[in-house]
């Protein structure tokens, strides 16, 4: 089924499918999740996509709106996502761990890999965790610190996804038993992680060498061409348009 919605390889690179937020609030009207975990909320955008009890992990939330909808709880660290986990416990709010992790903290690989080892050890193995920004469009906005490129065009020139990237090859050699999709959301992509192992201790026990391995890899020489083949890539406007079918690629149930 999900093989339906898979982009053929010969398809451009591009980022042509529903912007990021727009296709949050598709799979919670859809999948209905009942808790929603976010490390990275800043104004509240993509938090506002979804309508259940949430999770939210941020040094220094900018939310100036009411973002909660119809949600009952909301809770708010005020935190790095390390002093989250390294100060509470997931399962003391979510009892049996959340529906849906959204990672989109601090853009630097050696964070996010933390933080996917810690938000996966608190899940489910059917549990989903998205991860944000890991498929950038030009190498500029890859790089560690952020930059804006004056001469680039205007729709991307301050973008910054930051080297959240090498995750992607790092999954790839570490954790073949993940089920890995790549979301040609808008502006950057989305990653999707599915069968999930919350025991599987992989990646901490070889976490100093991943990240060499990883700050060894340049986007210049790996190409964004191979980045983006990596995994399959869905294509959104196309699943979006069979609602059906987003519940039996993502069975959260
Ligand atoms: C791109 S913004 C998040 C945007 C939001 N998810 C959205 O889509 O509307 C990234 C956020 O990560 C937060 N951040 C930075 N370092 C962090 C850390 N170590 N742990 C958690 N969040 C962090 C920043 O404060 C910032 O608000």
């Amino acid at each position: 089924m999900a093989f339906e919605y898979i982009k053929p390889a010969t398809d451009s690179l591009d980022h042509s499918g529903i912007q990021y937020i727009e296709f949050l609030g598709i799979l919670d009207t859809n999948l209905r999740p009942s808790s929603y975990f976010e490390i990275g909320t800043s104004g509240g955008g993509s938090l506002a996509a979804f309508t259940c009890d949430a999770v939210c992990v941020d040094p220094q939330f900018r939310i100036e709106a009411a973002p909660p909808l119809n949600r009952k709880r909301t809770l708010f660290f005020q935190m790095t996502s390390d002093e989250f986990f390294g100060s509470q416990r997931m399962r003391d709010y979510f009892p049996s761990g959340p529906d849906i992790c959204f990672l989109d903290g601090l853009h630097l690989f050696e964070f996010l890999l933390r933080d996917f080892i810690n938000a996966e050890a608190a899940c489910r193995p059917n549990s989903i965790i998205l991860m944000h920004d890991c498929l950038p469009v030009n190498e500029r906005m890859a790089e560690r610190t952020m930059r804006v490129d004056e001469t680039e065009d205007p729709s991307t020139r301050s973008a910054w996804t930051g080297d959240v990237w090498r995750i992607l090859p790092a999954l790839k050699q570490h954790r073949p038993d993940l089920r890995i999709m790549l979301l040609d959301c808008g502006p950057t992509g989305l990653v999707a992680c599915t069968h999930l192992d919350p025991a599987s201790s992989i990646l901490v026990k070889n976490y100093d060498r991943i990240v060499d391995d990883g700050m060894n890899l340049s986007l210049n020489t790996l190409g964004l061409d191979q980045l983006w083949r990596m995994f399959p890539t869905v294509d959104t406007r196309r699943l979006a348009a069979h609602p059906e079918d987003i519940t039996a690629m993502f069975n959260i149930s």
